[in-house]
């Protein structure tokens, strides 16, 4: 079965065509990474508008790179939930105009549902159940995937996603948008002893965390050594809070591995490409015995691959959409997004 799939939750507009939900036929993604970082974040609006304007050229590059025509096609995907509002409804209206047109089945597709399943791309051993990390631009948790469209959340985030604290802190630091990989290189070499940042834990519940004390520590940290006309070691500062988060996650993942008793352990969403915490991840599972899974670096970022390839699991499940399918900007990952009546 061959899906093609549209993204376009945040700042990539992206189409790739997949087959039987493993093998990839085309991806192509368009980044609007450029115009954003001007203003220091995605801009909503200018994000929608760039969807509008290149989602026919992207999906017609991934037609040719497959070398299919669309008729050829068996459905059409497209992300439908959580995002940008605005983002959402471009793509998603665009792929279910696209299936009306071809009288091929739409499937509506969480976003995070998708990054789990980039996994499935690089891992043809990979199926449910195991245990996966998400750690994304908007969303931070501990998911047991019971099954491919089967999901419950054993811990997550009190405040910010990991991925919006690096952006943030990238902000403080001056590195600009994308925060991420900047910061991931820029603590490379850093002293994480230099500075003492907060390891924090939520009160009662040992699988959640939280990151905003993080973040403030390290704008409180800029902002006085400015005051007093000190230099900040922005390298060391980086390795700390790199360190900070990676310390926040992955004994929480080792928590809730032991308490689920589930062998395979996953990573997914943009800040799995984080080399701090990948290593960290490894080591974790080498010395639990653990089978580790960590996205190639070209899947752990917003593309349309990952979204055909739960959209193949979910036609298999029955969860296609009918013409009053809808786009939310939030949705929980065990939700059915799809409109019933
Ligand atoms: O999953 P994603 O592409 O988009 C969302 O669904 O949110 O994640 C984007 C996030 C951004 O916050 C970005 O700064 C972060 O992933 N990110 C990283 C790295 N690469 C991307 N964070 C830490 N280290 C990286 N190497
Ligand atoms: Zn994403």
């Amino acid at each position: 079965m061959k899906i093609l799939a549209i993204e376009s939750s945040c700042d990539e507009t992206a189409a790739a065509i997949i087959e039987d939900g493993r093998k990839i036929l085309s991806n192509v993604i368009d980044s609007q990474v450029e115009t954003h970082a001007k203003y220091g974040g995605v801009v909503p609006e200018v994000a929608s508008r760039g969807h509008m304007q290149v989602i026919v050229r992207v999906t017609e590059q991934a037609l040719k790179d497959a070398n299919m025509t669309s008729e050829e096609l068996d459905a059409i995907a497209a992300t439908c939930a959580p995002g940008l509002i605005g983002a959402l409804l471009v793509g998603a209206n665009f792929a279910k105009s696209m299936a009306y047109a071809l009288k091929k089945p739409f499937i509506p597709v969480h976003h995070i549902r998708g990054h789990i399943a980039a996994n499935y791309l690089a891992f043809e051993d990979l199926k449910p159940p195991f245990l996966t990390l998400v750690a994304s631009g908007g969303h931070s948790m501990m998911v047991l995937v019971k099954d491919y469209t089967e999901f419950e959340i054993l811990g997550g985030t009190r405040d910010d996603a990991a991925g919006e604290a690096f952006d943030k802190v990238a902000r403080v630091l001056g590195v600009g948008y994308p925060g991420g990989p900047k910061i991931d290189k820029m603590a490379q070499g850093g002293d994480a002893s230099k500075y003492k940042l907060p390891h924090s834990k939520v009160k009662d519940a040992p699988l959640d965390f939280s990151f905003s004390g993080l973040k403030t520590a390290v704008i409180n940290l800029a902002h006085n050594a400015e005051q007093k006309g000190e230099t900040i070691d922005k390298s060391a500062l980086a390795a700390a809070f790199c360190n900070a988060v990676v310390d926040t996650l992955v004994p929480r993942l080792e928590l809730a591995q032991k308490q689920t008793g589930v062998k395979n352990i996953v990573c997914a969403g943009g800040v799995a490409a984080n080399s701090w915490l990948r290593k960290e991840l490894e080591d974790m599972a080498k010395k639990n015995k653990l089978n580790l899974y960590l996205p190639p670096l070209s899947l752990c970022g917003d593309n349309a691959a990952m979204i055909a390839s739960q959209a193949y699991y979910e036609f298999k499940a029955g969860n296609t959409g009918n013409t009053l399918q809808n786009a939310f900007a939030t949705a929980e990952i065990y939700e059915n997004i799809c409109v019933k009546k």
